[in-house]
């Protein structure tokens, strides 16, 4: 067990590089609350006859915050990132997902999934997440509400 997942952190770590957003993928835009929560989608199905998942990783800002290792059947995520449990991986139904809740300022940043499979290419979705603060949202529907009624 132990050795299983010292060969998963390893796998992580070796392929740990900067993902350059369009080129290597495409980038969605994600706006949560500060105290909310944000769920993160990433497709990782195959159709290809004869392929199937091998691993998937989410990144923020290119650092490792999760893995699902298929060929082991295996989960790891960050200590440091998945504090208290907040981060939840769905990965049942398609597409797949991680939900991080109790959002501060810091979870605003580019992340980005990483899909390897047995036969098909690489596959790169990258997330912007953008968390506004609960002040800046009431100053947002004042500045709306002076616009309304100006
Ligand atoms: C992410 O969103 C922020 C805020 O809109 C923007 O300034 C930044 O350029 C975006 N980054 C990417 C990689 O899309």
């Amino acid at each position: 067990m132990r050795q299983s997942a010292l060969c998963l952190l390893l796998t992580v770590l070796v392929r740990v590089y900067a993902f350059i957003p369009g080129a290597d993928g495409p980038v969605s835009y994600l706006e949560s609350i500060e105290g909310g929560s944000a769920t993160l989608n990433c497709d990782s199905s195959t159709n290809s006859p004869g392929d199937e998942l091998m691993l998937l990783v989410w990144y923020k800002n290119n650092a490792p915050i999760f893995s699902y290792d298929a060929r082991v059947e295996t989960e790891w995520s960050s200590p440091s990132f998945n504090v208290g449990r907040r981060l939840k991986a769905q990965l049942q139904r398609q597409p797949s997902s991680v939900t991080i809740s109790d959002l501060t300022e810091h979870d605003q940043a580019l992340y980005h999934c990483r899909v390897d499979f047995l036969i098909a290419p690489t596959r790169n979705i990258g997330v912007n997440l953008t968390v506004t603060g609960k002040f800046q949202l009431e100053q947002k529907y004042l500045q709306i509400l002076i616009l309304l009624y100006s």
